[in-house]
């Protein structure tokens, strides 16, 4: 039988440099929190724009029981709304990805416009008005053609800074002029923030991904080159020359490449271009590129990989010939859904330009070693002989970033909305 716990009382005893405490990641009510706290109130990652091509393409999302629409108008513009019918609020797009004209409820016929707007609600009497039942707006920002958006009325206003940033080391790949090649949902069975813990640190990567690690560099992904030991001194000096000559290069070519990293409680991020070790040119099981036709206007394969991390939930590589992006949403305290989408060039053709295998193979056997992992974690937790563990200071300082913010951020909204919660 589970233990009782006061949620407050959890948030305000967790102890700095180590895992949570299992409740955070197993009880529901903490995931009622982690809604309300974070994903209703923040900028969450939820779709690219190659998803919705052309005007009437149209993409749902669901975010802890709310269901959001995506819809490209004919002006090229995406808007998101409520997908919820303003007549008795039946569900309006059942479908993941469709294509559409007007936005019609299937339940009795009322019809919305590209903006939202009600033009058609037949029976409704000459007093009704349909100006105020049109559908309830929900605020998107695309960076560089990566979708946020945000629940809140007033959704937090440093998205102006993660775009400020940004945009110069995204915009060069060029999303508006790709096309997505695939999409996989994989249901990690384990909590959203276990999901997020894997995916900020490579601790785990030399013994579990085989694949990804070909070209990368531990050092990379949040291993710090500060821990110089004996047997790794000449692989640290060797990452470190590969690091500083070929930022040199970038950034002489106009490719924006240092780290950047930004956190407040609100829009937090973090990005790097990385090297890809030796002769590497992009994450496939050869290194070598997996599609031939590059990005934007590259001309040079060997650009590295662009990594871009965001809390609450994406991360995303950016590589000279194709992108890998990953949103991460909660399903329940332990099942999170992964949304993976590779993304090439609008003009590549699949069987002469790139090979669909290929260039999926490295990020799906990654996700399924990384789902692996979650599972464990998950499973372990739950058990009672469980207790928050230390982080290691020299990989998973990123971890330790990441509880941080996700504790001020529930310390914060406890003072913003004066919550009292009962013991349980
Ligand atoms: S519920 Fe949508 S038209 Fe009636
Ligand atoms: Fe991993």
């Amino acid at each position: 039988m589970r233990s009782s716990f006061n949620i407050q009382e959890l948030v305000d005893r967790r102890k700095k440099g180590r895992s949570l405490e299992a409740p955070f990641y197993s009880a529901p009510e903490f995931l009622d929190l982690d809604i309300d706290a974070i994903f209703r109130q923040l900028w969450v990652f939820v779709a690219v724009e190659p998803e919705l091509p052309e005007p009437g393409d149209c993409v749902t999302v669901e975010i802890g029981g709310t269901s959001i629409l995506l819809l490209r108008g004919d002006d090229m513009g995406i808007r998101a709304f409520h997908n919820v019918c303003r007549h008795r609020g039946a569900r309006l797009i059942d479908e993941r990805t469709t294509t559409i004209g007007n936005i019609v409820c299937r339940y009795h016929g009322w019809t919305y416009n590209e903006d939202g707007k009600l033009i058609l609600a037949e029976h409704m009497g000459a007093d009704f008005d349909k100006d105020c039942h049109g559908l309830k707006a929900i605020h998107l920002r695309s960076i560089s053609g990566l979708i946020f958006i945000c629940l809140a009325e007033n959704p937090p206003e440093d998205i102006e800074e993660m775009t400020r940033v940004m945009e110069p080391y995204l915009a060069l790949h060029d999303i508006a002029n790709c096309k997505v090649a695939h999409t996989t949902d994989l249901i990690e069975e384990g909590n959203w923030k276990l999901t997020i813990e894997n995916n900020r640190e490579c601790y785990h990567c030399e013994g579990t991904h085989p694949q990804l690690t070909v070209p990368l560099s531990e050092f990379g992904f949040g291993f710090s080159p500060d821990e110089m030991d004996e047997r790794r001194s000449e692989d640290v000096q060797n990452y470190l020359k590969v690091l500083e000559r070929d930022h040199k290069r970038w950034e002489a070519d106009g490719l924006p490449s240092a780290e950047m990293d930004r956190l407040s409680n609100t829009t937090s991020f973090r990005a790097m271009r990385l090297p890809l070790m030796g002769e590497g040119e992009s994450h496939t099981l050869d290194t070598k590129i997996a599609s031939k036709k590059l990005l934007g206007a590259f001309t040079d394969a060997k650009l590295g990989g662009l990594s871009f991390w965001t809390h609450p939930n994406s991360w995303h590589h950016f590589m000279s010939d194709h992108i890998v992006t990953f949103s991460a949403l909660p399903i329940s305290p332990g099942r999170t859904l992964v949304r993976t989408t590779w993304l090439v060039h609008k003009d590549a053709i699949e069987g002469e330009h790139y090979n669909l295998e290929n260039l999926k193979q490295v990020w799906t056997m990654t996700n399924q070693q990384d789902a692996d992992l979650v599972r464990l974690a998950q499973i372990g937790c739950e058990d009672p002989a469980y207790e928050p563990g230390p982080y290691s200071q020299f990989t998973e300082p990123h971890l330790e970033t990441f509880c941080d913010w996700y504790i001020a951020r529930l310390q914060e909204h406890f003072a913003s909305c004066e919550l009292e919660v009962p013991a349980e």
